[in-house]
């Protein structure tokens, strides 16, 4: 049987980050095994992804709520990372705030990326945020989830500098290169000192 930890992976779009924890994995830089992804939206590309990949995909059901992460539905979701024997979870563009049922059932065993240097630019379209606030420098951020929005201890980050003629997809196109690098890193990180 297999040794290596598991990482549940929820995302609601594309995946990149997941694809490079993903490659992290296969290139043997990330010691962990991806025993499932789960996705709010049931036509998210992460999960073709991960269908791809042979990994297990799930649906996450959130009762028809268009954003709210409903109590029971969190619950669901910590007993079926449970049945995966997931040890660390990470939410990968996950669009919905996560609160007690699931961060209980995984207490300080949820990450989240986020695309700026927090606490600057939390919530949606950090990066647009960062264009139109003109500042120097935006990045991006991983860290532990709490109940807040973005706002759980930080555990490492990566500078990006604005540019004069960023658009907000050009700056977003240039942090999640960072994303990418600095994502499989902490959870290496995160998972040599679990246990
Ligand atoms: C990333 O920019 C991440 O920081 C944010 O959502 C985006 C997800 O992108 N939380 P992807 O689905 O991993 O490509």
């Amino acid at each position: 049987m297999s040794k290596l930890p598991k990482l549940g992976i929820m995302g609601s779009g594309s995946g990149s980050n997941c694809q490079s924890i993903y490659d992290a994995i296969q290139s043997g830089e990330l010691q962990a095994e991806i025993a499932v992804v789960m996705s709010d939206n049931p036509d998210a590309y992460i999960l073709e992804r991960a269908k791809a990949w042979g990994v297990p995909v799930e649906v996450i059901n959130c009762d028809g709520f268009k954003t709210k992460f409903p109590e029971e539905c969190q619950a669901a979701v910590g007993a079926r990372m449970k049945e995966y024997g997931v040890d660390l979870i990470c939410l990968a563009g996950f669009m919905r705030l996560v609160k007690q049922p699931l961060l209980n059932a995984y207490p300080d065993r949820i990450l989240n990326i986020h695309p700026s240097l927090l606490p600057n630019f939390p919530g949606l379209h950090a990066w647009a945020q960062a264009v139109e606030a003109k500042a120097l420098e935006s990045g991006c951020t991983v860290h532990y989830v709490d109940a807040g929005m973005d706002t759980g201890p930080i555990l490492g980050q990566a500078v990006v500098p604005v540019l004069p003629d960023d658009t907000a997809e050009s700056l977003h196109a240039r942090i999640q290169v960072q994303e990418h690098l600095l994502y499989p890193a902490i959870i290496k990180k995160v998972l040599n000192e679990l246990v």
